[in-house]
């Protein structure tokens, strides 16, 4: 007999007493197992499920935490009665977390690339900075960015070991809203290099490379030389790699450059400028390309002062981007 089943000598509150001798009194049922449905009044289905871990999340005392927790569980309690998950999917999901956990340290965050290719960094990054129009927008950070780039003039070189490369020349303004200059802003840039690595994937080493600081002039103007970039893969040796291969998708991020602008009473921006002439523009692996983020890098082949003042010989190329920043939220 279960331990809840109730017998002659079990002793009831008064209330539950009383419910039940109406009850079988009215439906003419057996007094004990009547009694084992008003103790055991639980749901067993999968929805009465659902809504009683819902119910435990009630009294969550801030709304916030208690909101997100409801929706989480609403909607993950509807994928998997939609799919009708079966048990080994489920562990095999269980593994693919864990094992996700286990690849990231403080060099490799493979719980990023999997929600950058989930597309939920996208989500997340257009939810949280809508632009007013003409502002620059913003796009995934990635996670390749690292702390300690050097400050660098004008014109200072964040590749000089890509000997491989195409030299090339960057540089804009930064601009207010209304057009006007901002001086004095931060530019935080970082790219793969001439090979479609970062620094950080290189073992053996932890310098620096193709990465600066760099300041806007009076004029809002900064010049930074780099190398052209190229398409380049992310990394694929661990689970997210095996759910890109296991589902037919490729691994490719068009040729990017990224930023971070910053300015005194501005909102910073966090963005990629892209090589309008890049293949995979249509299908960035992280969803990251917006149309307003095209950036043309110009080929020359004969020799051009200006160029030569940096120590920039053909063949190289040019690109202008400008970033227009929107005032900060006071
Ligand atoms: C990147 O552009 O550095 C990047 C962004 C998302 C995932 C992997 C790499
Ligand atoms: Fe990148």
């Amino acid at each position: 007999m279960s331990p809840n089943h109730p017998t002659k000598n079990t002793k009831y509150t008064k209330s539950a007493k009383k419910i039940w001798l109406e009850w079988t009194r009215s439906h003419g049922m057996e007094a004990a197992h009547t009694m084992t449905m008003i103790t055991k009044p639980r749901g067993t289905t999968e929805d009465d499920i659902t809504a009683e871990v819902l119910r435990r999340f009630d009294a969550t005392a801030q709304p916030r935490l208690r909101d997100i927790m409801q929706s989480l569980v609403r909607h993950l309690h509807a994928f998997v009665k939609d799919v009708e998950l079966t048990e080994g999917e489920w562990m095999t999901a269980i593994q693919f977390l864990t094992k996700t956990g286990h690849m990231c340290d403080d060099k490799r965050q493979e719980f990023i690339l999997l929600s950058d290719t989930l597309g939920v960094s996208m989500v997340v990054d257009l939810i949280n900075h809508r632009k007013p129009e003409g502002a620059t927008e913003s796009t995934v950070f990635g996670p390749f960015h690292r702390d300690g780039a050097p400050e660098l003039p004008a014109g200072g070189n964040i590749a000089p070991r890509d000997k491989k490369g195409v030299p090339t020349i960057v540089s804009g303004r930064v601009l207010t809203l209304d057009g006007g200059p901002i001086a004095g802003a931060w530019l935080d840039v970082w790219q793969a290099d001439s090979s479609g690595l970062y620094d950080s994937q290189y073992t053996g080493t932890d310098e620096l490379h193709l990465r600066g600081r760099f300041r806007s002039d009076e004029d809002g103007r900064f010049l930074i030389r780099t190398v052209r970039p190229v398409y380049y893969a992310i990394p694929t040796d661990g689970p997210v790699g095996r759910m890109l291969s296991a589902t037919n998708r490729h691994p490719w991020r068009p040729a990017h450059i990224h930023f971070v602008v910053s300015a005194e009473g501005c909102e910073p921006v966090t963005t990629h400028i892209f090589d309008d002439a890049d293949p995979y523009l249509e299908s960035d692996t992280v969803f990251a390309v917006k149309n307003s983020l095209m950036c043309t890098f110009v080929r020359h082949d004969s020799r051009d002062e200006d160029a030569a003042r940096f120590g920039v010989e053909p063949p190289f190329c040019t690109a202008r981007f400008d970033f227009v920043l929107k005032p900060a939220l006071r």
